[in-house]
C-alpha cells in the first residue's frame, strides 16, 4: 500500500523567532574561498568593487546573509590581524600552515573584510586568535575597528582611511581551541576566555556579543566546564557539527557518484545534529535556565574526499541535490531549537566544502545549496509555527531517517512560510496537511532533480534549480499534496 504522510500546523500558537541569524555563513582563508571566490583585486579582469567579485556580491545580496564569519576556523588562531591592514604591497606574505601550505599575501585584511560586509550587506562576525596571539593582539583589533576615542589603534585605522569606527557586534574568542586552536582541555580555555574576553572591550556605543569557542559532536563535557566556569561571562558559546557520510574521517565519501546507502547515511548523519544540540543544550539550561546564552552553531554542512585533481588542503568539493537536502534538514532542526541557537555558519560561502557558490576563474554558478538558503529566505526572522507530523521512516546505518520533515513560520504581515522535504531517495508521498482555516491561497516551489547527484557545472550550470511547484488548493483549510521522491519544496500560504 502507498504509504502517506500527515500534518497538522498551529497557526494559532506561536513559538519563538527563527533569528535571521541561522542563515548566517562562515567564510575562510582557505583555498578559494577568499582569494578567487570573493577578493580578485582592483587590477583584475574580472568585475570587481575594489578588489571584491561583483557576481559573488550579487548572488550573496539575494540571499540577505545576515551575518559572515571571518578569517577563520583553524586559520583565525595562526591570523595576526596587524599584517592585513594598511598600503597591500607593503603587507607581509606568510604561509598558510593549516590550508595547503600556500602564500598568503594578506591583501584581504580587516578593511576588505568590512567592505565586503558593506557590499553584501552582512554583519561581521570577527574570530580572534587565542592560539597563537596574544590578549594584548586582541584587545588592540577591538580597538582598532570599534575605538571611537584618540587611542592608538583608532587613530591607526583613521590613518588607514576609515575615519569613523565600524560597528561590530559578533566576536569570537578562539577557534576549535580544543583541537587546531591549541589542543586545549575545557578548564584550561575557560580561564583563557575568561582573560580574553577580559581585555575586549565595549568602545562608545559599540556592544560585543562574546562567543566562546564551543564544543562539537558529543563531546559534552566541554559545554559543562565553559558553562560553568565561563558561562557568566559570554553571550554565545559556539557548536560544530559535519556531515560526513560514512562517518569515518578517512573515509568520508564522494562528492557525487555516490551509491543510494550514502544518500540515505548522509541524510540520517544530517540529523545528528538535532540529538547534538538538544543534548549539549540540556547542559546550558542547567546553568542558563533563561536561556541567555545563544548556542552559535558556527560551523556546519557536509564534509567529502576531496574533489580528485585538486589539493587536499583546498576543500574543494561539488555539491549536489543531497547537499540541498542535508541544508533544508539543518535548517529545519535549527526552527525547532530557535530558542537556543541563535545563529548558524554554513561551512564555507565559496569553493570549500558545503559551499553556495563555485567558480572557475570568471565563471560562477550557484549550487543545490545556494538555492535552498534562497527559497528558506522567508523564514529568516519569523514566528517558529510548532507542526505535528506523522511520517514512514527507514533506519540507515541504525539511525532514524523519517521520509518527511517539516518546518513553518509566520512573518509580520502573516504570510506563512512551509517548507518540506521528501528525504527518500525513489519514493514520492501523498502529504495531507491541516493548514487551518484562515488562509485562502497557496503557491510554491521546488527542487528536485532526476539523478541523486544531480548538480550544477560550469557547462551546464542550471541542472538543479528552483521550479514552480502547484500545491493544489486549500479546501476547508485542507491541503492534499504529492511530494516527489529527493526534494524540496516550499510553499508560501495566504
Ligand atoms: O571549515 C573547515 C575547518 O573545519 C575549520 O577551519 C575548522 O574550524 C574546522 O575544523
Amino acid at each position: 500500500m502507498r504509504k502517506t504522510a500527515s500534518l497538522k500546523l498551529s497557526s494559532d500558537a506561536g513559538g519563538p523567532t527563527i533569528s535571521k541569524n541561522i542563515y548566517g555563513h562562515f567564510a575562510e582563508h582557505l583555498g578559494r574561498c577568499i582569494y578567487e571566490g570573493i577578493w580578485v583585486g582592483e587590477d583584475s579582469k574580472i568585475s570587481n568593487r575594489r578588489g571584491i567579485r561583483k557576481d559573488v556580491v550579487k548572488a550573496l545580496k539575494n540571499l540577505n546573509v545576515p551575518v559572515l564569519r571571518w578569517p577563520g576556523g583553524c586559520f583565525a588562531d595562526e591570523y595576526h590581524w596587524k599584517d592585513g591592514v594598511g598600503p597591500r604591497k607593503r603587507r607581509p606574505k606568510i604561509t598558510n600552515t593549516h590550508w595547503g601550505g600556500v602564500v598568503e599575501n594578506n591583501h584581504f585584511g580587516t578593511h576588505e573584510f568590512m567592505d565586503l560586509c558593506e557590499q553584501i550587506g552582512a554583519e561581521p562576525y570577527i574570530c580572534g586568535n587565542v592560539g597563537s596571539g596574544s590578549p594584548q593582539e586582541m584587545m588592540e583589533w577591538v580597538e582598532y575597528l570599534t575605538g571611537d576615542g584618540d587611542s592608538p589603534m583608532a587613530s591607526w585605522r583613521r590613518a588607514n582611511g576609515k575615519k569613523s569606527p565600524w560597528k561590530v557586534t559578533y566576536f569570537g574568542v578562539g577557534n576549535e581551541s580544543w583541537g587546531c586552536g591549541g589542543n586545549m582541555r575545557p578548564e584550561y580555555y575557560a580561564d583563557e576566555f575568561r582573560r580574553y574576553n577580559t581585555f575586549c572591550k565595549n568602545y562608545g556605543d559599540n556592544k560585543l556579543y562574546r562567543i566562546a569557542c564551543g564544543s562539537f559532536d558529543s563531546n559534552y563535557r566541554w559545554t559543562e566546564v565553559l558553562m560553568e566556569q565561563a558561562g557568566s561571562q559570554m553571550n554565545g558559546l559556539s557548536l560544530h557539527y559535519y556531515t560526513v557520510p560514512t562517518g569515518i574521517w578517512d573515509k568520508k565519501g564522494s562528492s557525487t557518484g555516490f551509491p543510494e546507502s550514502e544518500w540515505n547515511s548522509t541524510l540520517a548523519r544530517t540529523l545528528k545534529m538535532d540529538e547534538y544540540i538538544t543534548n549539549h543544550g540540556a547542559i546550558m539550561d542547567k546553568f542558563d535556565p533563561s536561556k541567555r546564552v545563544g548556542m552559535i552553531i558556527d560551523e556546519w554542512g557536509t564534509w567529502y574526499d576531496p574533489e580528485p585533481g585538486t589539493n587536499p588542503g583546498f576543500l574543494y568539493q561539488q555539491n549536489t541535490l543531497r547537499d540541498a537536502l542535508v541544508a533544508a534538514l539543518n535548517f529545519h532542526i535549527f526552527h525547532r531549537h530557535s530558542g537556543r541557537v541563535k545563529m548558524a555558519n554554513i561551512a564555507q560561502t565559496i569553493n570549500v566544502l558545503q559551499a553556495m557558490i563555485l567558480t572557475d576563474k570568471e565563471k560562477l554558478i550557484l549550487t543545490p545549496t545556494y538555492h535552498v538558503f534562497e527559497m528558506f529566505k522567508a523564514h529568516q526572522d519569523g514566528e517558529f509555527l510548532p507542526i505535528e507530523l506523522s511520517t514512514p521512516s527507514e533506519i540507515h546505518d541504525g539511525l532514524n531517517l523519517p521520509q518527511v520533515s517539516a518546518s513553518a513560520s509566520r512573518d509580520s504581515a502573516g504570510m506563512v512560510t512551509l517548507s518540506l522535504a521528501n528525504t527518500h531517495p525513489s519514493k514520492e508521498i501523498t502529504l495531507k496537511a491541516e493548514v487551518g482555516g484562515a488562509f485562502v491561497s497557496v503557491s510554491g516551489r521546488i527542487l528536485t532533480a532526476s539523478a541523486l547527484d544531480a548538480h550544477n557545472t560550469f557547462d551546464q550550470p542550471d541542472v538543479v534549480h528552483p521550479t514552480p511547484f502547484d500545491a493544489g488548493k486549500i479546501v476547508a483549510g485542507k491541503l492534499a499534496i504529492t511530494l516527489p521522491a529527493r526534494s524540496v519544496v516550499v510553499l508560501t500560504l495566504r
